[in-house]
């Protein structure tokens, strides 16, 4: 029985994100109602308008003459796209404009529960989006001077991310797309921290390189088109964001702004030769990441010295603040070597697939970090790219990016009818927790991850292309 159960949602997943052919179950944002009320739930119809039509779609599948790498067609300049993000910690929503231009952007952040609970309880933040979610799309729309009802799409984060908090964004924008008749496009959450560079420099086509990194994911990936990514490493364990965190807390750092700024601070003042950190994962020449290590030794370290996190670095001695300053420096310089070390083989890896090859994005919560982009500036000079880093309030987590990537999809054709106006509030959405972005490169597969991949959801480059076949 799982298993039949589990081939049919994977039979609905392969559908989704397309051109919607108002005869197909419905796309992406498939509702259903919760199986303790209905065992085999019937599928209920997405559309709520009788007299809505889906837009033509103007991408390079359609018909349209925008090449491989190009931007979409200048047809779409006067889109108006919504963008709401709830994966993780902060409430998010912009307002974006097909030409790329950000008519408003609002971050709610749940600074102060991150300092009670060392980090992100998913229950409190679910509490916390709940109550952000109203004001801050309330605040984007008025921001940018437009209701609702001016909007073209609203795209919404469906994965990865905690699924409380990916919930709490997915009603809402259902409500909103529901009531005032809008196509609404699920976005994934890395796909858009790689595809704001697209928003920021108006001349990045693919194929390019990106870096990202956060809190929960350490990726290096080709993007070869819109939609289509090869996977050359990811973290085996923890992601350096984490990294960043746990170290700041285990300094005694203020964590109002996360641990990766506090740490990038009091790096300033430290030796970063000081402390001997080894550089993880030298023996293995492929493109993955591991930082569980490196916590394991900055732990050490930090009890080696008797460092003691209640006493807050404010208050710390000259001494005590010197040792603190010492292991930030250290943790850093290493946690960066090793991205460095991993992009100049990325590199070499993307070039033999693909020697046009220009552009290496890097992105996400950690790209804000100026001594990483100093240190992977140098990295791509000597390999001859161009490195492209949007700005700190568009690396960490933003509604901008959502919007943006939902600008990219609604393009290509790639969205849901709107949903019904009345839609119930126990309805159970298409949310992706565990949603790897592209397909594997071959020499970088491990078999440790291949281990943990057995509740995953296809791949968003792997949904496509089947779609794609199911086209033709
Ligand atoms: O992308 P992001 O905002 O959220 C996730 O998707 O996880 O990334 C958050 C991560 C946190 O771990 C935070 O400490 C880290 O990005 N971060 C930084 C900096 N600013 C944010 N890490 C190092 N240096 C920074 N300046
Ligand atoms: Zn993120």
């Amino acid at each position: 029985m799982v298993s039949l159960s589990l081939l049919s949602l994977s039979a609905t997943l392969s559908r989704l994100h397309f051109v919607p052919k108002l005869s197909l179950p419905p796309a992406l944002g498939s509702v259903r109602r919760p199986a303790r009320c209905h065992p085999r739930p019937a599928r209920l119809s997405s559309s709520s308008s009788s007299s809505w039509r889906p837009p033509p779609p103007s991408g390079p599948n359609s018909g349209s003459s925008v090449s491989r790498g190009g931007r979409a067609s200048a047809a779409g300049d006067d889109l108006v796209v919504l963008g709401i993000e709830t994966s993780c910690d902060d409430t998010a929503a912009a307002v974006v404009r097909g030409d790329g231009k950000i008519l408003s952007q609002v971050v709610s952040s749940q600074a102060d529960l991150l300092v009670l609970y060392g980090g992100v309880a998913p229950k409190m933040a679910e509490a916390a989006h709940a109550e952000a979610i109203d004001p801050v799309v309330a605040k984007a729309l008025s921001e940018a001077n437009l209701t609702a009802r001016d909007l073209s799409a609203v795209a919404v984060t469906i994965g990865p991310g905690l699924s409380l908090c990916l919930r709490v964004g997915v009603r809402k924008a259902r409500s909103i797309a529901g009531l005032f008749s809008k196509p609404i496009v699920g976005v994934h959450h890395m796909e858009a921290h790689a595809l704001v560079a697209r928003l920021v420099q108006q001349d990045l086509q693919f194929p390019f390189l990106a870096l990202l990194i956060s809190g929960g994911h350490n990726l290096l990936i080709l993007a070869q088109s819109l939609g289509q990514y090869v996977q050359l490493g990811t973290t085996i364990d923890d992601a350096i964001g984490e990294a960043y965190d746990k170290t700041a807390k285990w300094l005694g750092l203020d964590m109002r702004r996360s641990g990766g700024p506090a740490i990038e601070q009091l790096a300033l003042e430290g030796d970063a030769e000081s402390v001997k950190f080894s550089t993880p994962m030298k023996q293995h020449k492929d493109c993955n990441f591991s930082y569980a290590g490196l916590k394991t030794q900055v732990r050490l370290a930090i009890e080696s010295r008797k460092i003691n996190a209640q006493i807050p670095i404010s208050s710390a001695t000259t001494q005590d603040r010197s040792d603190r300053a010492d292991i930030a420096a250290s943790f850093q310089r290493v946690a960066v070597l090793h991205l460095e070390e991993r992009c100049e083989r990325a590199i070499d890896w993307a070039m033999e697939m693909e020697p046009s090859l220009k552009y290496l994005v890097v992105s996400g919560g950690v790209a804000s970090n100026k001594y990483v982009r100093s240190r992977l500036d140098q990295v791509v000079k000597r390999k001859s790219l161009e490195l492209v880093c949007p700005p700190a309030s568009l690396c960490t987590d933003n509604g901008v990016m959502i919007a943006w990537t939902g600008i990219e999809h609604f393009r290509m054709g790639r969205f849901d009818p709107p949903p019904l106006a009345d839609e119930p509030d126990d309805a159970m959405y298409d949310l992706r927790p565990r949603w790897p972005l592209g397909e594997e490169h071959v020499k970088g597969r491990s078999e440790a991850r291949s281990l943990r991949t057995a509740r995953m959801h296809p791949s968003l480059t792997s949904i496509i292309q089947e779609s794609l076949q199911k086209q033709s």
